[in-house]
C-alpha cells in the first residue's frame, strides 16, 4: 500500500521488522529498519530508489497495486548499494525502457552488481534538474562518499522535500513513518548509532557537504531518508545534529571496554569505573565486556564519550582475538578528539597494555601515559596507578579540541541544543 508523505508523494518502501543484521553481520539491528522508496505522481511520475533484493517481488507487486508500472516516467537511484537497488533488476524486467537517473559512479555500481542490460542511464550532477510537471522539478545534489562514491540526494521543489538517501537515516522500523510519531529517545539512539557506525568515518566530508547544502538556500519541509523515520516535524533538527556529530562530538562520558580470561581484568575494569565515579561523579560511565556486547552499540557509546579505557589480559604473548577484532573496527570508524587508556592483568610475560596503547594511538586516540598492568590480579599497590590513569582520562582537554561538549545525559543534551524552530526551515 502507498502511504502519503505529502500531496502526491508517497512511501512505497519496505518496513523491515525482522531485520537483525546489516552490512553482512557487521551492524547489529535492534529496532528493525526500513528500505525507503518514494513515488512522486505529478504530470510525470518518478520513483526514487527501490528496496533490498529479498523483498523485490513484494516491492514490485505492491507497486503494481498502486500504479500501472508503465506510467513510471523516471527512476531515480540515489545510491547503488544493494539495500536500495536490490529490486531494480526485477522492476526493470517489467519496464526495461524506463530511464534511470543517477550519478556516473552509480552507473558503474549498478552495472557491476546487476550486469549490462542496456538500461537507459542518464548521468546527473549537482544542480541538474528534471521537470516533472505541475511547476515542480527534481534537483539532484551529489553526496559523494556519504557514504559511497555514488551517493546523491534529490530535492523536490514546491513540496520542499529532500530525499537525502542514507544521510539522516536510522535503522528503525516504524509503521507511523514520521519522526514526531515515534519514541524520541529511541529515534535518537538509533540515529546516533547509525551515524557512529556508518557515517563517522566521513565526518570531515559531512561538515563540507552541510555547508554546501546550506549555500543552496533550499526551503525544507521534509527530509526523507532511505532508512527509518521521515523527518517531518522540525526537519532541520537532524541537520543540526549532524553538524554537531561530525565535529568531534563528545559528552561527559567515559566508556570502558574490556575482555577478561579469568575475571581479573574484569575486576580491574570495575575498579577503574569506581575511581572515575570517585574523581568525577558527574561523568557518565559505560562498561562493556567486549565479547559479550554488541560492538555497534558499544561504538555508539564510544562515539558519545570523551574518553575510553580498553582492557585486555595478556594472552599468548598478545591480546585476545576478540579485542583485536574490536580494535580493528574501532580504527575503521576514525573517531577524533578522544582520549584513551589501557589496562590488563597478566600472569607471567605481560605486554597487553603496550599493545593496546599502540593500537589505540593508531586508531586516533590521545593515549594516557599511565597504563595499569597488575600481575595476576589488581592489588592495593595498583590503586595509585589506577588513580593516575583515571586522572589523566577525566581531564577535559580544551573542550574536545574544537568540538562540542555536553555535560548532560545524551538525549537531554541533544534536545537542548536542538531548540526547535530556532531557525527558518532553510537548509
Ligand atoms: Fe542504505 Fe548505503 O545503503
Amino acid at each position: 500500500m502507498k502511504k502519503i508523505i505529502k500531496n502526491n508523494v508517497s512511501f512505497v518502501g519496505y518496513i523491515d521488522w525482522e531485520l537483525q543484521k546489516f552490512h553482512g553481520d557487521d551492524y547489529n539491528i535492534t529496532s528493525g529498519s526500513s528500505q525507503n522508496s518514494y513515488l512522486i505522481e505529478e504530470e510525470k511520475t518518478a520513483l526514487i530508489d527501490t528496496v533490498w533484493s529479498p523483498h523485490s517481488n513484494e516491492f514490485v507487486f505492491n507497486l503494481k497495486n498502486i500504479i500501472d508500472l508503465k506510467k513510471i516516467d523516471y527512476i531515480i537511484i540515489n545510491h547503488g548499494e544493494a539495500d536500495h537497488s536490490g529490486a531494480l533488476y526485477t522492476l526493470m524486467q517489467e519496464i526495461p525502457e524506463t530511464p534511470i537517473y543517477c550519478t556516473e559512479a552509480a552507473i558503474k555500481s549498478l552495472t557491476g552488481q546487476y550486469g549490462e542490460h542496456g538500461w537507459r542511464f542518464n548521468t546527473v550532477k549537482t544542480g541538474d534538474e528534471l521537470d516533472i510537471g505541475n511547476n515542480k522539478k527534481l534537483i539532484f545534489i551529489e553526496m559523494k562518499m556519504l557514504h559511497w562514491p555514488d551517493s546523491m540526494a534529490t530535492y523536490l521543489t514546491q513540496d520542499n522535500i529532500l530525499f537525502s538517501m542514507d544521510a539522516f537515516g536510522q535503522h528503525l522500523a516504524t509503521q507511523e513513518l514520521f519522526n514526531n510519531r515515534v519514541n524520541q529517545e529511541l529515534l535518537y539512539k538509533e540515529a546516533i548509532k547509525y551515524f557512529a557506525n556508518i557515517l563517522n568515518p566521513f565526518a570531515p566530508l559531512i561538515t563540507k557537504k552541510l555547508t554546501e547544502l546550506k549555500s543552496l538556500n533550499l526551503p525544507i519541509d521534509i527530509i526523507a531518508p532511505s532508512h527509518g523515520a521521515i523527518w517531518l516535524k522540525d526537519p532541520l533538527q537532524i541537520v543540526d545534529a549532524y553538524e554537531k556529530w561530525s565535529n568531534s562530538y563528545q559528552e561527559d562520558q567515559i566508556t570502558i571496554a574490556y575482555e577478561s580470561m579469568w575475571g581479573a581484568t574484569a575486576k580491574l575494569a570495575q575498579m577503574i569505573a569506581d575511581e572515575i565515579n570517585t574523581q568525577n561523579p558527574n561523568t557518565k560511565i559505560k562498561l562493556f565486556n567486549i565479547s559479550k556486547s554488541d560492538k555497534t552499540e558499544v561504538m555508539a557509546e564510544v562515539f558519545k564519550s570523551r574518553a575510553i579505557a580498553v582492557g585486555a589480559p595478556t594472552c599468548l604473548n598478545s591480546i585476545p582475538s576478540s579485542v583485536s577484532g574490536w580494535l580493528a573496527y574501532l580504527k575503521s570508524l576514525k573517531f577524533k578528539g578522544k582520549k584513551a587508556a589501557a589496562f590488563g592483568c597478566y600472569g607471567w610475560s605481560g605486554g597487553s597494555v603496550k599493545i593496546l596503547q599502540k593500537e589505540l594511538q593508531e586508531a586516533g586516540f590521545k593515549v594516557a601515559d599511565t597504563g595499569v598492568a597488575p600481575l595476576w590480579s589488581p592489588k592495593d599497590e595498583d590503586i595509585s596507578n589506577i588513580k593516575n590513569m583515571v586522572s589523566e582520562l577525566i581531564k577535559i582537554f580544551s573542550v574536545c579540541n574544537r568540538g562540542y561538549f555536553f555535560n548532560l545525559h545524551s538525549l537531554e543534551s541533544i534536545m537542548t541544543f536542538m531548540s526547535p524552530k530556532s531557525h527558518a526551515n532553510v537548509i
